[in-house]
């Protein structure tokens, strides 16, 4: 398998099948069936590890807030609490699985461009540590909350800096025409930091801004870190405040394709920390706590998606649809942005992928694909198939389209296979009903 990036760090190849963490993929499906999203303990351990020594080794005074959108349950929010990092929360769902396994509220991020009153006033009860204020309204509506609970609730502002950056449109959001944040247009960034500055129950600890999501090139990151900073130095010169916090968000690429050479956390961290680093000492603004916030470049490649082989249509001449027991409702990526996987039969690792082939989903939809003609070996129907990269934006997009049980989650490790999340039922998908 000539895989790379795209696979995760312990997948090897032994008597023909797939194995990850030790445990022998094709007896996994077997055992807990199929679709099942597998995750590599060892590698969503050592990403989040990787991203805070990174950081920390060149900018002692920085956090890494993981982007809990990107895969979410109990026990990820655990190993993220073990491994240090802070939490970034966009729902009151994910705030809450948060707490259910005691997650300190203190290192909690919380975001969103319209939290409902109700999340605000969960998310201020609960203590979290920062609310990222994304408009007016909002701002308002934390400062008559926190007045109520009787708090001062720390925040960070979430501006625009107007980058660009290279990626997917539906996942571009530093720049102008976006729902997020406040512009930097006419100076309307600086006047709503004067506004919140002044706004009673509520605490300005500094700015945050995030460009985008799968990002190959880093020099948008340096330039948002740029804008930002000069940001800070002219809210210190407006106002006379020192801003002490900068959040830079998520959005490193990952390898989805075999080809695909995404920067290392190690770049990553060097081009952020040195263009924040370039433009205090420019500004001669002093350093402020840089926060960054990665979903994908933890989760993606340390998962993978497994499926059942259970029929084959070849229409010569036009395409080989291979389906499999899964689809949109497990990976709505594919059909949403066109997104690239790379497949492997799980069961035939070892042979060479001669066939051109798209996998299907089981969904009644035209679109609904998971791989959309890429390379896999001669697929038969029971094989057991591989969808790589899918550990990001899959299970936290999942739905239940044509009745369909969301799959189980299980990490596996060191020969061990737990089950973290377990299969829907039937049931579950009808008990809100009357
Ligand atoms: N911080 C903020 C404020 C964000 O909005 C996001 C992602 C992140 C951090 C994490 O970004 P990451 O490191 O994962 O790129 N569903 C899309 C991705 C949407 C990203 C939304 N925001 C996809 O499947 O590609």
């Amino acid at each position: 398998m000539e895989l790379g990036a795209v696979l995760p760090m312990t997948a090897e190849v032994k008597g023909g099948h797939l194995y990850i963490g030790g445990v022998d993929m094709v007896a996994l499906a077997k055992s807990q069936g199929t679709a099942l999203y597998v995750f590599d303990e060892a590698h969503l351990k050592h990403r989040m590890h990787e991203y805070l020594s990174a950081f920390r080794e060149l900018y002692p005074n920085s956090d890494v807030i993981y982007a809990s959108k990107s895969f979410l349950n109990k026990e990820v929010v655990r190993l993220v609490n073990a491994q240090g990092l802070c939490l970034d929360v966009s729902g009151g769902g994910e705030l809450a699985c948060a707490l259910s396994v005691g997650f300190p509220a203190e290192r909690v991020f919380v975001h969103g461009n319209n939290k409902t009153p109700l999340e605000l006033r969960e998310a201020m009860q609960a203590g979290v540590g920062r609310i990222v204020v994304d408009s007016f309204d909002e701002l308002d509506r934390v400062s008559v909350i926190a007045g109520e609970l009787g708090i001062t609730q720390d925040i960070l502002m979430r501006i625009t800096p107007g980058v660009e950056a290279d990626t997917h449109e539906y996942i571009r959001t530093g720049c102008e025409d976006s729902k997020f944040g406040f512009t930097m247009k006419d100076s309307f960034a600086l006047q709503a930091i004067g506004r919140a500055l002044k706004t009673e129950n509520v605490n300005l600890a500094g700015l945050h801004c995030h460009i985008g999501s799968q990002i190959f090139k880093l020099d948008p990151f340096a330039e948002a870190a740029n804008v930002m900073v000069q940001l800070m130095d002219d809210v210190r010169k407006e106002y006379g405040v020192t801003l002490g916090e900068l959040d830079l968000g998520g959005g490193l690429g990952i390898a989805y394709l075999a080809d695909d050479e995404p920067a290392s956390v190690e770049e990553f961290a060097k081009m952020l920390t040195s263009a924040v680093k370039d433009a205090c000492s420019k500004f001669s603004f002093p350093e402020p706590r840089l926060l960054v916030e990665p979903g994908r470049s933890i989760t993606a490649n340390a998962g993978v998606t497994l499926y059942t082989v259970g029929t084959i249509k070849d229409l010569p001449g036009i395409r080989k649809f291979v389906a499999i027991d899964g689809g949109m409702s497990d990976n709505i990526r594919t059909a949403l942005y066109h997104a690239d996987y790379e497949p492997v039969i799980a069961n035939k690792a070892d042979q060479p992928r001669t066939e051109i082939v798209t996998l299907c989903g089981k969904h009644c939809e035209s679109g609904d694909a998971v791989v959309l003609d890429m390379p896999l070996q001669s697929a038969e129907v029971g094989d057991v198939a591989c969808v790589f990269g899918t550990g990001a934006y899959n299970q936290t997009m999942a739905s239940n389209y044509n009745g369909q049980p969301r799959p189980a989650v299980v990490f596996v490790e060191d020969g061990n296979a737990r089950v973290v999340t377990r299969r829907e039922t039937y049931e579950d998908l009808y008990r809100r009903d009357v």
